[in-house]
C-alpha cells in the first residue's frame, strides 16, 4: 500500500513529461496510437504556450516515479465550465487511490480558478466500464449519451460534476 509521505503533487510541466505521459498513456492499454499522440500534443502545447494554452496539468509522484496525471482546463465560451481532458494512472499504481487523488486535485484547482462544473467524456463501450465506475465513484454523473458518436456502437458519454458538491 502507498504511504502518504511518499506522495507529492506537481503542477509544473517539464520537457521530460512528454515521455512520461506517452509511457503512462500507452501502458494503460486504453488508447489508440493517435490518441497517445494527442495526449503528448497537449504537453507540447503547454510547454510552448504556458498557461495561456488552456491546458493545465497535475502529476502525482510516488517517490521518484510519476504514478499518474490529469490534464484539465477551462472550456472556451463558458463562464465556469472546465474540461477534464485526460486522466491516467500507471497500471502499476492503479486501484491505490491515485486516480481519486488526481480528481480531488483537479477539483480544488478548478474551484480556486472560479470553475463551477467539470465535464469529462468517455466511451460507452464495455472496455470503459471501469472508467465509468471510477467517475461515478468520484461524484460525476452521466448527463448525456450520444449514440454512435465515436463509431457505430461506440457512444459518447458526457459526465459532469458540480465543483464542491
Ligand atoms: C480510470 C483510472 C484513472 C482510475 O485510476 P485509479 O488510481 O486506479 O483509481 P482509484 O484507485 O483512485 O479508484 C477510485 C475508485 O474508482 C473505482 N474504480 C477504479 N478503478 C476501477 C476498476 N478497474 N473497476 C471498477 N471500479 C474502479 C472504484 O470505486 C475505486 O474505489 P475502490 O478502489 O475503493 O473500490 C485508471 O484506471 C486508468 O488510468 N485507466 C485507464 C485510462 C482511462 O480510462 N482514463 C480515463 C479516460 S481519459
Amino acid at each position: 500500500m502507498l504511504k502518504l509521505h511518499q506522495i507529492t503533487l506537481r503542477d509544473e510541466v517539464f520537457v521530460s513529461d512528454r515521455e512520461v505521459v506517452r509511457s503512462i498513456v500507452e501502458r494503460t492499454g486504453f488508447f489508440r496510437p493517435d490518441e497517445v499522440g494527442i495526449a503528448v500534443e497537449l504537453v507540447d502545447e503547454r510547454l510552448s504556450r504556458g498557461a495561456t494554452s488552456g491546458y493545465h496539468f497535475v502529476f502525482v509522484e510516488v517517490g521518484n516515479a510519476v504514478a499518474g496525471y490529469a490534464c484539465y482546463g477551462p472550456i472556451a465560451c463558458t463562464s465556469a465550465s472546465y474540461d477534464l481532458y485526460w486522466i491516467a494512472v500507471d497500471p502499476r499504481f492503479q486501484r491505490q487511490g491515485i486516480g481519486r487523488l488526481l480528481n480531488e486535485a483537479v477539483e480544488s484547482r478548478v474551484a480556486a480558478g472560479g470553475g463551477e462544473r467539470i465535464y469529462v467524456d468517455t466511451s460507452g463501450r464495455p472496455q470503459y466500464a471501469p472508467t465509468r465506475a471510477f467517475y461515478e465513484h468520484g461524484g460525476f454523473r452521466c448527463e448525456a449519451r450520444l449514440a454512435d458518436f465515436y463509431a457505430a456502437g461506440d457512444d459518447r458519454m458526457i459526465y459532469v460534476k458540480a465543483v464542491g458538491r
